[in-house]
C-alpha cells in the first residue's frame, strides 16, 4: 500500500503568508501540518509515499520534507505543474502509483486519531474506495455524501448550493486501482478543475462500492486563518506536554502543559498551557495564555497573549491583548510610546488588520 500527499495547490485564502510559503508548511504547535500528515501515514504502517508538488512551492516542501528518513519513508517528489484539481494530481501520480491500492492525504488536512484503523478496515473489506465523512453545520463548502439506510454511499456532490446532507468529505480517500479508470471518464468541473468527489461518484456509476466512515473526533482543514488557530488549539490540546528546556527565572510562573524550547528565556512572566514557545525566544513581562504556539527567535516584551500562532523571529512590544492572531516571520507589532493615537501601518500584500 502507498500513500499520496497532496501538498501543491494555491493556498490563495492564507495569503500573504502563502505568497513565501506552502500552506502545507505552516506550523501549528511550532511543527508544519504536513509532519503530522506524514506522522499519521506511517503510524498506519504506510512508508513509500508519493507527495505531489507545486512549480512554486515544491522546493520549499522538498527541503523541509527531505527524504523521509525523519519518518523511516521513502518520499517520492511529484511535480503537478497546474493545480488542476485533487482528481488531476492523482492521474499525475499514476505512474508513481501504479496498480497499487492508495491512501490519500490532502496535506492541509488531519483527523483526530490518525488513519491506522480506516487502512486496516480498507485492508480488510476490500472495497473500491473507503471515504471519511464528518457531520458539518454548513456543507455547502465541501464534497457532500449521501447514504442509505446501511451506511452505503448513493451520491456525492462537490458543494452543493442545496446540500442534501450534513456529511462533509474528509480530506482523506483511500482508493483501490479503479479510482484510475473513473478519473479517465470524468471531465472538469464548473471552476476547471478535476474533482476526486466527481470521480468517486464515477465509481459508483460503474458499479463499484464505497465505503464509508463517519469521524466522530475532530478534523482539521487549515484553508484559512481562523482554521490554522483551531487546529493549533486542537493540536496543542491534544499533543502539547510540560517540556522546558530554557531558562524560567523565579518571578516567573508556568502553569499547564507547555513547552520551552533551549535557548528560550522567560523573565517575570507568567505562561498558561498548553502553549509551545520555541528555541531561542525572549518572553519578558508577558501573559501568555493557552493555545499559543511562538516560533523560534521571537521576541516579546510586555505583551499579553493568547489563541494564537507567532512564527519565527517576530517581534511583539508593550501591547496589552492580542487574541485569535497568525503573524507570519518576521513580523513586528509594537507601541510607539510618543503618545499618539495614530495607527502606522507597513503590512504585506492580502494582509488583515482588525482594530
Ligand atoms: P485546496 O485547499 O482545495 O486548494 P488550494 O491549496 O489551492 O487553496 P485555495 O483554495 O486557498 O487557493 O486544496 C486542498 C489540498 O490539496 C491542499 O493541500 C493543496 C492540494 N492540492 C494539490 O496538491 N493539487 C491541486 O490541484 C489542488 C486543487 C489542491
Amino acid at each position: 500500500m502507498k500513500a499520496l500527499v497532496l501538498s501543491g495547490g494555491k493556498g490563495t485564502r492564507l495569503r500573504p503568508l502563502t505568497y513565501t510559503t506552502a500552506k502545507q508548511l505552516i506550523p501549528v504547535a511550532n511543527k508544519p501540518i504536513i509532519f503530522f500528515v506524514l506522522d499519521q501515514i506511517v503510524e498506519a504502517g504506510i512508508t513509500d509515499i508519493g507527495v505531489v508538488i507545486s512549480p512554486e512551492t515544491g522546493p520549499l516542501v522538498k527541503e523541509a520534507v527531505g527524504d523521509g528518513s525523519r519518518w523511516g519513508a521513502k518520499i517520492t517528489y511529484i511535480l503537478q505543474e497546474e493545480p488542476l484539481g485533487l482528481a488531476h494530481a492523482v492521474l499525475t501520480a499514476r505512474p508513481y502509483l501504479g496498480e497499487d491500492p492508495f491512501l490519500m492525504f490532502l496535506g492541509d488536512n488531519l483527523i483526530q486519531g490518525g488513519v491506522k484503523k480506516a487502512v486496516a478496515d480498507f485492508a480488510r473489506e476490500a472495497p473500491q474506495a473507503l471515504i471519511m465523512l464528518k457531520e458539518v453545520p454548513d456543507p455547502r463548502a465541501f464534497g457532500v455524501a449521501v447514504l442509505d439506510g446501511q451506511n452505503r454511499v448513493v451520491r456525492l456532490v462537490e458543494k452543493p448550493k442545496e446540500p442534501p446532507s450534513n456529511l462533509a468529505l474528509v480530506g482523506i480517500y483511500l482508493f483501490a486501482p479503479a479510482i484510475h479508470q473513473a478519473i479517465e471518464r470524468i471531465r472538469p468541473s464548473w471552476r476547471g478543475e478535476l474533482e476526486i468527489t466527481d470521480a468517486i461518484q464515477e465509481l459508483l456509476h460503474l458499479g463499484h462500492r464505497v465505503a464509508a466512515r463517519r469521524i466522530e473526533g475532530w478534523w482539521l482543514d487549515t484553508g484559512k486563518k481562523d482554521d490554522i488557530l483551531e487546529a493549533n488549539r486542537a493540536v496543542l490540546d491534544a499533543y502539547a506536554k510540560a517540556d522546558i528546556r530554557g531558562e524560567v527565572d523565579g518571578s516567573s510562573r508556568i502553569t499547564g502543559r507547555v513547552e520551552i524550547g533551549e535557548g528560550t528565556l522567560v523573565k517575570n512572566s507568567i505562561v498558561r498551557g498548553p502553549a509551545v514557545i520555541g528555541k531561542n525566544c525572549a518572553v519578558v513581562d508577558c501573559f501568555v495564555g493557552p493555545f499559543t504556539a511562538v516560533g523560534d527567535g521571537s521576541r516579546l516584551f510586555n505583551v499579553g497573549i493568547e489563541h494564537s500562532v507567532i512564527l519565527e523571529a517576530c517581534e511583539l512590544k508593550d501591547i496589552q491583548r492580542i487574541e485569535d492572531s497568525l503573524l507570519g516571520r518576521n513580523a513586528r507589532v509594537c507601541r510607539s510610546g510618543d503618545g499618539r493615537r495614530a495607527l502606522r501601518m507597513f503590512l504585506g500584500d492580502d494582509a488583515q488588520l482588525v482594530i
